[in-house]
């Protein structure tokens, strides 16, 4: 996996050698020459840090990690007033605490509103039906800038390793409240087999290098999602469960919108079993051929997980040529919500 995974960035830079002359071309063509602001670099302003945390933005850090080029990806506000693109997180808009500017600095600027949160953990969404947004950057397939948790790539591998399993049923969760759609599952899954219970939310919290290691050792995984929306399928199941080497047991969106991202026979979901106890007759009855086909997967395909906020704003650079010019959402909750 390490050297496809090296190499992997480095292929599209032709690509983007392309896309560099075509943007130049309209960047040259489009807009006025005597533009101050102008130059072959995008300035990508990151109004807040999503959760705080700043990461290491020094030196060209798109090309040193990403070999995207000609992108500066910076939280600097002084550089208002030339960015390309501004980029808010929602979580930090949400309470107020990082007011947005009053207006764009310029006509070509681009407003990107961020949330990788479903719509049901994306609060305060109403005030937003003006034409502030351009752009939107989510989890969701038909977002403009589209990032999901986790993706597979392919790859190729000639024996298939299982991790030794030595418990049947896990579940790490660190939010639980008995009123989700999950916690239900959970209860009546538990009366019919013994699921062992991890994180924050039992008296087991992992730290984090046990948490893979931990889930290895077990047949399946819970990688129950904490609300239900399409496309909402995050690092439960990509690294927890795929990167664990335990077989998922999903609860989400339904089994045709998991087969938009990942193999049919590669998880088992809970909408297939009319009850509980149908599905634990299921898990404990499974044969050993019957188990290791859930992973036959791993043979052409690698996971690539996606939870660095630098590569997710770095990307914008490299899309920035594709995505539409005089785009607004006029009723931002209305897209998340219905869309
Ligand atoms: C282009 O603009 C960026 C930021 O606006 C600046 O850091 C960079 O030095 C400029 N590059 C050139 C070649 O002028
Ligand atoms: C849990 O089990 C009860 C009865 O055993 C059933 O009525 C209920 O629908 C089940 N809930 C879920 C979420 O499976
Ligand atoms: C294992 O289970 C599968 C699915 O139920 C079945 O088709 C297959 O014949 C079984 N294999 C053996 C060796 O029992």
């Amino acid at each position: 996996m390490a050297p496809v995974a090296k190499i992997w960035p480095c292929v599209s830079l032709l690509g983007l050698i392309l896309f560099w002359n075509v943007l130049f071309f309209f960047r040259l063509s489009d807009k006025p020459k005597e533009s101050p602001r102008h130059n072959t670099t995008l300035t990508i302003l990151i109004w807040s840090w999503p959760f705080g945390a700043v990461t290491d933005l020094t030196g060209d850090v798109c090309s040193r990690l990403y070999c995207i080029t000609g992108c500066q990806v910076t939280t600097d506000r002084s550089l208002f007033g030339q960015a390309d693109v501004v980029v808010f997180h929602h979580q930090e808009l949400q309470y107020g605490r990082h007011r947005l500017p009053p207006s764009k600095a310029h006509p070509g600027q681009k407003w990107v509103w961020v949330s990788l949160e479903s719509p049901s953990h994306t609060k305060a969404l109403e005030g937003w039906v003006g034409n502030e947004w351009n752009w939107v950057l989510s989890y969701r397939r038909d977002a403009d800038l589209f990032v999901p948790y986790g993706e597979l790539v392919p790859h190729s591998l000639d024996v298939v390793d299982i991790p030794e399993k030595t418990g049947l049923v896990s579940w790490v969760v660190s939010n639980y409240h008995h009123t989700q759609a999950r916690a239900a599952v959970y209860r009546n899954l538990s009366r019919h087999v013994r699921i062992d219970v991890f994180g924050e939310a039992s008296k087991r919290p992992l730290c984090p290098d046990c948490l893979l290691p931990t889930i290895a050792k077990y047949k399946f995984y819970l990688a129950f999602e904490n609300s239900i929306h399409r496309d909402y399928i995050t690092e439960k199941l990509w690294r927890n469960a795929f990167l664990g080497g335990s077989v998922p047991i999903v609860l989400g969106p339904s089994r045709t919108n998991y087969q938009q991202f990942i193999p049919a026979d590669s998880f088992i979901h809970v909408d297939d079993f009319k009850s509980a106890k149908e599905l634990a007759t299921f898990l404990t009855t499974m044969n050993e051929s019957h188990y290791r086909s859930f992973f036959a997967w791993k043979r052409s395909h690698a996971v690539r997980l996606h939870e660095d906020w630098r590569e997710r704003f770095c990307t914008i650079c490299r899309q920035y040529p594709h995505l539409p010019q005089k785009k607004v959402y006029l009723d931002l909750k209305r897209w998340f919500w219905d869309g």
